[in-house]
């Protein structure tokens, strides 16, 4: 079958990366979505266990640091747009170990930006695009009354994973500035909702309320966050890799922002009621842990543009969002073994032996 499009997704085992792979593979069959990861901790092919027989999706185990092995996944599928979410994605595991986040992160993007651009230079660049998925966490921490960050804020990171992903964003703006490779950027803010790893605020929590262990909420709980509903995400990315302009950049949040501490209790709340255990019975499961170093008080983002440009709007409540996830947890606790157990036991004993 000639496929009207080949799209390269990288990171699509990961939590959005399946979202958007399954969205693209369902809403698109005219079209091949090869989904390009190397399955780390956090990638699962299980993610993705109701679209992988579909004609026209393909799967290839690669890292995005190898370059003669991504260039020759691009010509073989004669890929024409790349939309690149691989990377390490967890701050604390950047705080612990900052180097294999420059690695991924930054030079997995550079090897995915020199590749497209042979490959794609002596075709000419019609046609093709290079949509690079960041974050919001790139714009650094806001003040209690400072205004949402917009795509002109500067960039003013923290932590090793916003500045290696940081890092990555301007090398996509240089390959566009430098080398005409038509490139996006689109920088979201918290996500949640099924398949994300429990290593994670929201899927964390609702694992533990479920075991009856301890929540661990950093410092007093008063960081705010600005949750968006992953499916929304996904539609976002769709709508910006079709429609959006290249050599721009588009913010996507929820327009909801948390304090962690109402979160927790609006979520304790929740998971409860599904248990069928009594309200607020799992309360005294919070515990207040030592703050994450260089923890960013506030993320908030001002996302007009994508609405007023392509009409982008989140679709759902929070408290529907929260529903939806905590049900989808509650009913796949074999995924949630399966992700849970092992090298991930360990990591967690470690993680939070010296708080
Ligand atoms: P995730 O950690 O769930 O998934 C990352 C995926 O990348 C995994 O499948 C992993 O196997 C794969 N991967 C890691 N290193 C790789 C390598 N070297 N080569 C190939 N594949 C590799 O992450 P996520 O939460 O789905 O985030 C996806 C993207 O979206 C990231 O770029 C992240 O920075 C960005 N983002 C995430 C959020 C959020 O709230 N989760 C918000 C804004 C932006
Ligand atoms: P997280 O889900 O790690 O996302 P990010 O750090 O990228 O925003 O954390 C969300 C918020 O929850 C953040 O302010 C840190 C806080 N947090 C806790 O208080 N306890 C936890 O165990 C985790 C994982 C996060």
């Amino acid at each position: 079958m000639k496929y009207s499009r080949n799209i390269l997704v990288t990171g699509g085992a990961g939590f959005i990366g399946s979202h958007v792979v399954r969205l693209l593979v369902q809403k698109y069959p005219q079209y091949r979505i090869v989904n390009l990861d190397l399955l780390t901790y956090a990638g699962n092919l299980a993610n993705l266990a109701d679209v992988e027989s579909r004609p026209n999706y393909a799967f290839e185990r690669a890292d995005i640091c190898d370059a003669p092995r991504i260039e020759e996944i691009m010509r073989r599928y004669e890929i024409d747009g790349v939309i690149h979410l691989a990377a390490e994605s967890h701050v604390d595991r950047s705080i612990k170990d900052p180097f294999v986040f420059a690695q991924t992160n930054i030079m997995g993007t550079l090897t995915l930006l020199q590749v497209a651009r042979t490959v794609w230079e002596p075709q000419g660049y019609e046609g093709k695009l290079f949509y690079h998925i960041s974050t919001d966490e790139v714009y650094g921490s806001l003040e209690a009354d400072d205004a949402q960050f917009t795509e002109s804020t500067p960039y003013a990171p923290h932590s090793p994973y916003s500045a290696s992903k940081a890092s990555s964003d301007h090398l996509v703006r240089a390959y566009h500035d430098t080398y005409g490779l038509p490139t996006i950027i689109s920088n979201c803010s918290n996500n949640y909702g099924p398949y994300q790893f429990p290593e994670k605020l929201i899927p964390l929590f609702i694992n533990n309320i479920r075991n009856r262990k301890p929540l661990p909420v950093y410092g007093k709980g008063e960081n705010v966050r600005d949750w968006l509903f992953v499916e929304d995400h996904a539609r976002a990315i769709d709508l910006i890799f079709h429609s959006g302009r290249v050599a721009e950049t588009y913010n996507i949040g929820g327009c909801n922002e948390w304090r962690n501490i109402d979160l927790v209790k609006a979520l304790i709340k929740v998971v409860d009621r599904q248990l069928g255990r009594p309200e607020g019975s799992s309360l005294d499961l919070v515990t207040y842990v030592t703050d994450r170093a260089g923890h960013d008080l506030r993320y908030a983002i001002d996302s007009s543009k994508l609405q007023r440009e392509l009409g982008w709007s989140p679709s759902l409540q929070f408290e529907q969002g929260l529903e939806r996830t905590v049900e989808w947890y509650l009913n796949n606790q074999e995924w949630l073994d399966s992700v849970t157990s092992g090298e991930y036991q360990r990591y967690y004993e470690e993680m939070y032996s010296d708080r």
